[in-house]
């Protein structure tokens, strides 16, 4: 087989990528390791970015997300007894959007569908040859059959456990890391959300999050240990922690029901540096991970396919270079300030195991200078609902 773009990972970049690259006329194939079911069963991201809404309006996929979604013009901060807002629409003109991730990708796989767009499932052995030449392609299995895929570029979108970012030699690719000593459990409850806009819980008991899908679909999450396993959280047992957890009044009016998913995520900052070499070009969680604190994991992975997505279309359209050229760079230079802004929210709201009695003052002056200054705050908005590409 013979494409233009060959796109490794079918999560929200490969298909985002590849729907955009479309209605620009300019052909993939994309190569997913596991079922379109699975895929979207992983509950995850929440918070949407305007610019990766226009990106999606940009693919043609924008619809239910605007019918559906639900603008949030701010947010909630707490700790001890104290709760404060930061106002988005305020200090930047821009709201953030809920919908889910699941339905974001349930959406961009509907605009493949219906474009015919070709995605493989459940391939396996996926392997990248010549990523250095002028003539790449892509090997892999599929029902027990070896098949190869010649292209021009190829797009590297197939997350943190991928193939994409191990094919970049070791003396050209740097990696830089910093894993947290805790996780987040999460759980999805078909139950009202406690307040209409996300709470973010600094207490002494660990931080907690309230958070949300719509109107009777809630997302919970709490710091746990790493060495706790879901299947040890009753439901029970989370209700009775969150409400620790968060401010008394909002405890009082939560309401609890079962979980219909639970899971727990480890919290990792973490980025490669170069993000392309020679012909393939590394988009999102194959890139670069943060701690969920700030909600910009999915948001990052999309501006980095907007970058890509230039590049790629200027290249096709002009002979351009240029924007391939400076992938990397540009991508990274965002990368960095997300990585920067998810390690300071979640520095400030969880507890550390090795905290000292300094280090928790350390956290109280920052969140008492981000409540009582308009400045901080407005600097918080601005990270919070995306820097501009
Ligand atoms: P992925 O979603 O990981 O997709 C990669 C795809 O590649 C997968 O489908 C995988 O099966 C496939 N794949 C892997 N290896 C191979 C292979 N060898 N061959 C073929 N296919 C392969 N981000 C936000 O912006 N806002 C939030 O509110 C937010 N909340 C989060 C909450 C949690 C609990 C978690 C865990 C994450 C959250 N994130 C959030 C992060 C966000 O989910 C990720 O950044 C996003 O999924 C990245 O998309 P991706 O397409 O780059 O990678
Ligand atoms: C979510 O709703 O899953 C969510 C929201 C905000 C975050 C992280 C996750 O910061």
């Amino acid at each position: 087989m013979k494409t233009q773009v060959a796109i490794i990972g079918g999560g929200p970049s490969g298909l985002l990528l590849a729907q955009l690259l479309h209605r620009h006329n300019i052909e993939s194939v994309v190569l997913e390791r596991k079922t379109k079911d699975y895929v979207l069963s992983r509950i995850r991201a929440g918070v949407l970015e305007q610019g990766l809404v226009k990106l999606m309006e940009e693919a043609g996929c924008a619809d239910r997300l605007h019918s559906e979604g639900y603008e949030h013009d701010g947010t909630l901060l707490s700790y001890g007894d104290e709760m404060f807002r930061i106002d988005f629409t305020e200090h930047t003109g821009t709201p953030v959007i809920v919908y889910g991730q699941t339905e974001v990708t349930r959406d961009l796989y509907a605009a493949r569908e219906k474009a015919g767009g070709l995605i493989e499932f459940n391939v396996d052995d996926v392997v990248i040859h010549g990523a250095d030449s002028d003539a790449p392609y892509v090997t892999y299995r599929v029902d027990g059959e070896d098949r190869r895929l010649d292209c021009d570029f190829i797009a590297g979108c197939d997350g943190f456990h991928g193939v994409s970012r191990q094919t970049i030699p070791l003396d050209v690719r740097r990696e830089y890391e910093k894993v947290y000593p805790f996780g987040w459990l999460g759980i999805l409850s078909e139950t009202p959300p406690v307040n209409h806009e996300l709470i973010y819980a600094n207490s002494p008991r660990g931080f907690a999050l309230c958070s949300m899908r719509n109107e009777n679909l809630s997302r919970y999450y709490i710091q746990c240990s790493l060495s706790d396993k879901p299947e040890d959280w009753t439901d029970e047992a989370f209700w009775q922690e969150l409400k620790r957890r968060i401010p008394a009044d909002q405890a009082a009016r939560l309401v609890t029901g079962p979980s219909i998913e639970k899971s727990i995520a480890p919290l990792r900052s973490f980025v490669t540096e170069p993000m392309r070499w020679g012909r393939l070009f590394l988009c999102g969680d194959a890139a670069h991970i943060v701690p969920p604190t700030g909600a910009k994991g999915l948001n990052t992975a999309a501006s980095d396919v907007h970058y890509l997505y230039h590049g790629l279309t200027d290249y096709y359209a002009r002979g351009s270079t240029e924007g391939i050229d400076r992938y990397s760079e540009k991508a990274l230079a965002r990368v960095w300030k997300a990585e920067r802004f998810s390690w300071w929210f979640s520095s400030m709201m969880h507890r550390y195991p090795d905290q000292s009695e300094f280090d928790l003052k350390m956290q109280v002056a920052d969140l008492e200078f981000l409540r009582s200054n308009k400045a901080a705050q407005k600097a918080m908005a601005e990270n919070y609902v995306g820097l501009p590409y």
